[in-house]
């Protein structure tokens, strides 16, 4: 059974103009995966990803994640669900200003009520393997934005999840930090199959994946696989996104691996 399983997706978003987001998608996700969504914009790749967050809630089909159905659940089995299977990772970071970096890394386990001595455990075993141990007690505004995503990447696994969402979590980045954050969620991804979904529109962050997925008005479009090749990896990307079309956003992230 794989660790995400989606069927007839769909969504209509109904203002003035009703519009439909999703249409009829299907995509699986095995454990260990590490899958990047890519696609147009406008085709659909946040509406699926807040589908899968449970942040917004589908017009019709199937979502299972781990075996759990979170369309069935009540606002408290939701919010629990949410906080005990999933990490996100988001563009803008979405840390704690007022809060020290080791406290925004812990956040998600004293909700929990876990014990201190296993919160530091975890956190310094956590830190160490981002590289993020000699900021811990600084504030967010004293850190830079790569490292910014490090610490998001870590309060975001701290409570070993079993699926890592991330909506262009390089899209505020330089190229060197996109790459510092995208190394670290290889080597995450290497290490301990974690199993991550991401969605990109830079074809550089997207070579990083195993698997990346292309979807064009709301339905899966192509998929395809890394091989171990970065490099042949991000040049199929590329070619697969002019052949898709689109808008030259997509294009003016195609830095040079
Ligand atoms: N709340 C909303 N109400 C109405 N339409 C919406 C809403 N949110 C998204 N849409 C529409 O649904 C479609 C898919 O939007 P979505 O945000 O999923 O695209 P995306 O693939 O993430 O695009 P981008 O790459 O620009 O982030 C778009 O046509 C968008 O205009
Ligand atoms: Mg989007």
């Amino acid at each position: 059974m794989a660790l995400v399983e989606i069927s007839n997706l769909s969504k209509v978003y109904e203002s003035h103009l009703a519009h439909r987001a999703l249409d009829n998608l299907r995509l699986e996700v095995e454990s260990g995966e590490f899958v990047g969504i890519m696609g147009p914009s406008g085709s659909g790749k946040t509406t699926l990803l807040n589908a899968i967050a449970t942040i917004d809630e589908p017009t019709s089909g199937h979502i299972r994640i781990a075996g759990l159905d979170p369309l069935s659940m009540d606002k408290d089995e939701m919010a629990l669900f949410r906080r005990r299977q999933l990490g996100f990772v988001f563009q803008q970071y979405n840390l704690l200003d007022s809060l020290t970096i080791a406290e925004n890394i812990i956040l998600p386990l004293s909700l929990d009520g876990l014990p201190v001595r296993e919160m530091e455990q975890r956190l310094s075993a956590v830190a160490d393997k981002l590289g993020i141990t000699s900021l811990l007690s600084r504030r967010i505004y004293e850190i830079s934005g790569g490292q910014r995503q490090r610490v998001a990447i870590a309060r975001a696994i701290i409570h070993r999840p079993a699926l890592i969402l991330a909506d262009e979590p390089t899209g505020n980045l330089d190229s060197k930090s996109s790459r510092d954050v995208m190394e670290t969620f290889a080597a995450l991804h290497a290490s301990e199959r974690t199993t991550i979904l991401m969605v990109t529109h830079d074809a550089v962050a997207a070579s990083f994946c195993s698997r990346v997925v292309f979807i064009k008005d709301g339905r899966l479009y192509n998929d395809m696989y890394q091989g171990g090749q970065r490099q042949a990896f991000f040049q199929k990307i590329i070619d697969m996104l002019s052949l898709l079309g689109g808008d030259s956003h997509d294009l003016n992230s195609a830095r040079l691996p």
